[in-house]
């Protein structure tokens, strides 16, 4: 099924009483590949952007983009609807099937960045309080782009990395570690961690798009990626929530005391 909006790739097509409120003009430090995954991903929406989106619910997606509801009544949407011929992209948002907001963005290659250009309509503003609905809206934008630039740039990182699956880290002096703390090995992130005295060792990147799992709290045997919600189990590796996922954790590398107090890292290759 295509985009509900009809003529979704002109402006206006409602012709609603928009008012452009802000422009919002950026250098986002991920290539345009990177930023198209990330414009065609709405799952990651309610929890990336946790304090932004309290509710989203996929209704369609699909190459023409994708729809979400905004609420558990299913009287809010937001529509996403891309133009890849011209490196840009559209959100209409509705309420009771009324147009609130049109908001374009246009993306320009710039290699291993892209440049955005963000065009804010509203429906039904009044003159006096344009200026304070755009600096809303500027602010809400900056910090959805930061979050997002974090994670793309991140997750470029370590897609740029060449495949090493094995090698030997040796850690030092075990008393000498300040845990927690993140290493490498083969070319893999791994978190240690001081677990009731002992030491553990998890993966620090996530399996499903290779978010960053350094910060995601270890509890009851389970580590949350901060980027979509994927929950894991640390012991067995799979992912335990969403069920669907068809992804796991690479296999830990091996904890080596040696006699002279030192530790190492190994990991072999699977
Ligand atoms: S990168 Fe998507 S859940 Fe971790």
């Amino acid at each position: 099924m295509p985009a509900k909006q009809t003529n979704a790739l002109i402006n206006n097509p409602n012709a609603a009483d928009l008012t452009e409120v802000a422009i919002y003009r950026r250098a986002i430090r991920a290539n345009l590949d990177r930023v198209w995954e990330n414009v065609l991903d709405w799952a990651h929406l309610p929890w990336l952007h946790e304090s932004s989106f309290d509710y989203v619910e996929l209704d369609e997606a699909g190459d023409w983009g994708w729809r979400t509801w905004s609420n558990a009544e299913h009287s809010g949407t937001i529509e996403l609807c891309v133009d890849r011929a011209n490196n840009r992209y559209v959100t209409r948002t509705y309420e009771e099937a009324l147009q609130v907001a049109e908001i374009w963005t246009e993306l320009e290659d710039q290699g291993e960045a892209t440049n955005i250009r963000v065009s804010f309509l509203l429906a039904n503003i009044r003159d006096e309080g344009k200026d304070k609905i755009g600096k809303i809206m500027l602010d809400a934008y900056t910090q959805l782009w930061d979050e997002d630039e974090a994670m793309m740039m991140q997750r470029q990182i370590r897609l740029d990395e060449p495949i090493i699956n094995d090698g030997i880290l040796n850690l030092g002096p075990i008393q000498n570690l300040k845990l927690p703390m993140t290493v490498r090995l083969g070319n893999k992130n791994w978190r240690l961690l001081d677990l009731d005295g002992e030491l553990f060792v998890q993966a620090a990147d996530c399996p499903h798009l290779r978010g960053p799992l350094e910060d995601a709290l270890h509890k009851t045997g389970e580590i949350k990626c901060p980027w979509h919600g994927y929950r894991f189990n640390v012991d067995s590796g799979e992912c335990v929530s969403p069920v669907e996922a068809n992804c796991k954790l690479p296999t830990a590398p091996t904890i080596d005391y040696r006699e002279n107090g030192t530790v190492s890292l190994i990991r072999s290759a699977t």
